[in-house]
C-alpha cells in the first residue's frame, strides 16, 4: 500500500489572526479507503482540531461535499485508490461561508434559496387536507420523473464547480431550478406558469445558465442538470405567450 500525502486547507475565521495556509499530512492507504476514512484517521492521529462534516457517510445527506483534487464531490463516496497520484488536496467548496478548514454552511445557503424560490408545493386549499383520506393518484411515468429530480441531496457541488455563480452572486443555479422545478410538473402545486416565470424567467434564473456543464460534471447523484435547465427554459418561454 501506498504512503498518502495530503494537502489540506487550513483556516478558522472564528480564531483572531488565524491565516489560511494549506497543511501536509501523510497516511498509510488502507484497503478500500475513502477520503471520509482518511480525514478521520488524521484527525484521530494528527490533528484533533480539523473540521470537516459527514453525517451519512453513504452519498445520501451531501454533508461531507468538498473540493477534492480540484473537483467538488463527497469525501465518503471517493476512493483515495481513484487517484494515481498518492497526493491528494482537499479545499473547502467555495462560494459558501466557510465555517472552518474544510466545513462550510451549505445548509444556510440551501435554506435561503429555498425561501426565495418558494420550494414548497403551494396551494391554497392545502389546509382542508385530510390525513384519512387516500392520496391522490399520480400517473406512475410523472411521479418518476418527479423522483428524478428529488434525488438531489443539496451537496453544493453544482454550486461550487458553477462559473455563472461565481460571476453572479444571486444565480440561482442548477439546485435552484431543480428545486423549484419538481414543483412546476408537480400537479398539486397550483402555481401557474406566469407564477414560475417570476422566478425564473431572467437572467439570474434559466436565461442566466451559460452551459459550461460544471453542475452536471460534478453532481454525485448523476442528476442530468442541463435537460432539466432546457425544459424549464422551454416552458418559461411558453408562459411569455
Ligand atoms: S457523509 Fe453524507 S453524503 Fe457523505
Amino acid at each position: 500500500m501506498r504512503k498518502l500525502v495530503f494537502h489540506i486547507f487550513r483556516y478558522d475565521p472564528q480564531l483572531e489572526g488565524d491565516k489560511p495556509r494549506m497543511q501536509r499530512f501523510e497516511l498509510n492507504e488502507t484497503e478500500g479507503m475513502s477520503i471520509f476514512i482518511a480525514l478521520n484517521k488524521i484527525r484521530a492521529e494528527q490533528a484533533p482540531d480539523l473540521k470537516f462534516d459527514f453525517v451519512c457517510r453513504a452519498g445520501i445527506c451531501g454533508s461531507c461535499a468538498m473540493v477534492i483534487n480540484g473537483m467538488p464531490t463527497l469525501a465518503c463516496r471517493t476512493l483515495t485508490s481513484t487517484f494515481d497520484t498518492p497526493e491528494i488536496t482537499l479545499h473547502p467548496l467555495p462560494g459558501f461561508e466557510l465555517i472552518g478548514d474544510l466545513s462550510v454552511n451549505t445548509g444556510k445557503f440551501m435554506r435561503a434559496l429555498s425561501e426565495r424560490v418558494g420550494s414548497w408545493i403551494h396551494d391554497e386549499n392545502a389546509n382542508n387536507i385530510s390525513i384519512d383520506k387516500l392520496e391522490e393518484r399520480m400517473e406512475p411515468a410523472l411521479a418518476e420523473q418527479i423522483y428524478e429530480l428529488d434525488r438531489c441531496i443539496e451537496c453544493g457541488c453544482c454550486v461550487s464547480a458553477c462559473a455563472t455563480k461565481a460571476m453572479k452572486e444571486d444565480f440561482i443555479g442548477a439546485v435552484g431550478m431543480i428545486k423549484l422545478g419538481k414543483f412546476e410538473l408537480d400537479p398539486r402545486d397550483k402555481r401557474t406558469s406566469k407564477d414560475f416565470y417570476q422566478v425564473l424567467g431572467n437572467e439570474d434564473g434559466v436565461f442566466g445558465c451559460m452551459t459550461l456543464l460544471g453542475c452536471q460534471d460534478s453532481c454525485p447523484k448523476d442528476l442530468n442538470h442541463q435537460t432539466q435547465i432546457a425544459y424549464l427554459r422551454r416552458k418559461m418561454l411558453m408562459a411569455l405567450n
